[in-house]
């Protein structure tokens, strides 16, 4: 899924004449920093080819408005989250609503998103429709990037299409005649790879290092398994994974971070397990308890998203331990780093050419023969604690829907979490044993993903697998807040009634106390249920649904996989309300509510 065609299968080049322009301005909206790395690529290669950069956050670049270059080329990059802003876009996305005038200020936009998403793009693709809405002039084709694919290479490629669209708009070293491509360029030579030194130090000085100064020592207080091991004709034993309700203790400090509401998210930091952590260590013959500092070598720089960049934006020096455990991605998919280094250890150049080059397939063939990181590694001869830090991916933390309410659990977080075979934090949580410290926070969901103010709102919830956890909160904190209020049906999808209907006694007992109006849960894998998935429960139970939406002002929660559900639940609740009301149109209709704040998904991929 790439914006651009092909790949481009040699290295960026450089205008042959200088470009008009004072500087480029790079403006980013990230929450996981892929945005952001990408502007770090693209001031890299501006300063290669002698144009100056700037950055900054869409936030930062509207809270200084008057300061705008408007001479200065922008590139504005950025992610989205449930079709919203990042964390550092939220002030930006409303200040673009506004009447302001950008004429003359020329921009070019890069997304980057999920197609596993129904928003994918939306975000971005405000920015770019509002930046020509007032008055700025689009100077390369809006590009995007899609992390369900190889986002990476989908930028590299978007890179190359925005020198050459550059090199045209200012009509640089053009030959008007030439049918070549882009004649203006010659080759600059590859850049230098990421490198960074290990210095161990004296032990004394061994400061454990935290993850992020944002993350908070917690301690895991439950940890049980929700699923119950049951033979299901059709599905065999190995997709029946696990399923575990975990605790966590939140600090007692009462600082702000810990005080939650129903529908937000708790980010988790995964550790990589003891043994996976150790077998690093010993292949590159390192003490875990030795104690190390990372130096750059002179002219070359870390990304913040390797291993390397963010022990050293976390502090001066680490341990072994903490550095393979805290802070390298062992357990997911190699990165194109690693592959190229494990391939050039394994004196496989011509596969190692061909991954730096950026080719699609000679990655994925190496990622299918060594389909973890820590494999990969194990696999390479002599190689060093520096290289595998400068390779690995940094880990990031993983957010989970809150699965209690603070009107009953001020002290602690329920979560609900699906273990993935190959999630490094689903299985980090699944063997974490009660007493385990761990870094996390609390995550506010900014979208209208909590229950409303005025109690007397109906509520329809639609929750699939492990996307019922938002509910048990919603449904924890309306008992707690005693008077009950509108109606509130809740539609849970699972598989089998013996064997992943969870909490089945807590919601049939909130039916029984008159908390939920409605429990209508569908079964994938039962051919007695009446309905399969949640939206055929939905479309029985229309009768009730639809007036709830259209007359009663319910608001409409979706939690789940975005792989298909809430796609399907969207498209048939169109049906549904067109049905109901001849000559509207279901899907403007729904369009309409979320537009409202009364449509609201938290969805994953
Ligand atoms: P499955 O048995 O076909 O996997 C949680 O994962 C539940 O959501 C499962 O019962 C799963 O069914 C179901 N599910 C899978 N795809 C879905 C879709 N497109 N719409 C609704 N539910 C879906």
């Amino acid at each position: 899924a790439t914006a651009m065609g092909a790949r481009p299968t040699t290295e960026l080049v450089a205008p042959t004449a200088p470009l008009p322009i004072p500087g480029i301005q790079l403006v980013y909206g990230s929450n996981m920093g892929t945005a952001e790395d990408f502007c770090h690529q693209l001031a890299e290669s501006a300063q290669r080819f002698g144009i100056k950069t700037d950055m900054a956050t869409l936030d930062a670049w509207v809270a200084h408005e008057h300061d705008i270059k408007k001479d200065w080329v922008h590139v504005f990059i950025t992610s989205t989250y449930n079709g919203q802003p990042p964390d550092n876009a939220v002030h930006a996305a409303q200040w673009l609503k506004g009447a302001h005038d950008l004429k003359g200020l020329q921009y070019a936009v890069f997304g980057c998103g999920n197609s596993q998403w129904r928003t994918f793009q939306q975000f971005p693709k405000f920015v770019d429709e509002r930046l020509d809405a007032l008055g700025a002039e689009r100077i390369a084709n809006f590009g995007f990037g899609d992390a369900d694919g190889d986002i990476e290479g989908d930028f590299a490629a978007y890179q190359a299409v925005f020198w050459v669209s550059l090199q045209s708009h200012f009509n640089v070293g053009a030959d008007e005649k030439s049918a070549a491509p882009h004649p203006m360029f010659t080759p600059v030579p590859a850049q230098q790879a990421e490198s960074v030194q290990v210095e161990f130090v004296d032990s004394q000085s061994a400061i454990p290092l935290r993850p992020t100064a944002a993350h908070t020592a917690m301690t895991l207080v439950a940890n049980r398994e929700l699923l119950t091991p049951v033979a299901i004709p059709g599905m065999d034993a190995a997709a029946a994974k696990s399923t575990r309700h975990i605790e966590i203790a939140l600090p007692t400090d009462e600082s702000a971070t810990t005080r939650y509401r129903e529908g937000d998210h708790f980010e988790v930091w995964p550790e990589q397990s003891p043994e996976d952590a150790a077998a690093v260590a010993v292949h590159v013959g390192a003490d875990l308890d030795a104690v190390f500092s990372l130096k750059t070598h002179p002219g070359s720089s870390v990304s913040a998203k390797t291993a390397a960049g963010a022990i050293m934006a976390a502090g001066t020096s680490a341990t072994v331990r903490d550095a393979l455990t805290y802070f390298a991605d062992l357990t997911g998919a190699p990165t194109r780093a690693v592959a190229e280094l494990v391939l050039t250890k394994l004196g496989e150049t011509d596969a190692a050419e061909r991954v730096r080059l950026q080719d699609r397939e000679a990655l994925k063939a190496f990622a299918s023969t060594y389909r973890r990181t820590l494999d990969a590694i194990l696999a390479a001869p002599s190689v060093t604690l520096a290289e595998v830090l400068a390779a690995t991916a940094a880990t990031i933390p993983r957010r989970y829907s809150i699965a209690s309410a603070y009107e009953s659990h001020p002290d602690t977080v329920h979560l609900c979490v699906g273990v993935v075979s190959d999630g490094v934090c689903s299985r980090f949580l699944q063997r974490a044993e009660v007493g385990h410290v761990l870094y996390g926070a609390v995550k506010p969901c900014r979208d209208a993903f909590h229950l409303p103010d005025d109690a007397s709102v109906p509520l329809i919830m639609v929750g699939a697998g492990t996307g019922l956890a938002p509910f048990l909160g919603f449904v924890a904190a309306r008992r707690a807040r005693g008077a009950v209020g509108g109606d509130a049906h809740l539609f849970y999808g699972c598989r089998h009634p013996m064997h992943d209907d969870l909490y089945h006694a807590e919601l049939t007992a909130a039916v029984d106390e008159g908390v939920l109006t409605g429990l209508h849960v569908a079964y994938s894998r039962d051919p007695e249920s009446k309905a399969k998935y949640v939206q055929h429960a939905i479309e029985q139970a229309a009768e009730t649904v639809v007036p709830l939406l259209l007359e009663k002002g319910a608001r409409l929660f979706i939690c789940g996989s975005a792989r298909g559900m809430a796609k399907d639940v969207f498209k048939t609740l169109a049906t549904m309300v067109a049905a109901h009301v001849p000559d509207h149109d279901g899907e403007r209709y729904l369009a309409g509510l979320q537009q409202a704040g009364r449509y609201v998904e938290d969805v994953w991929g």
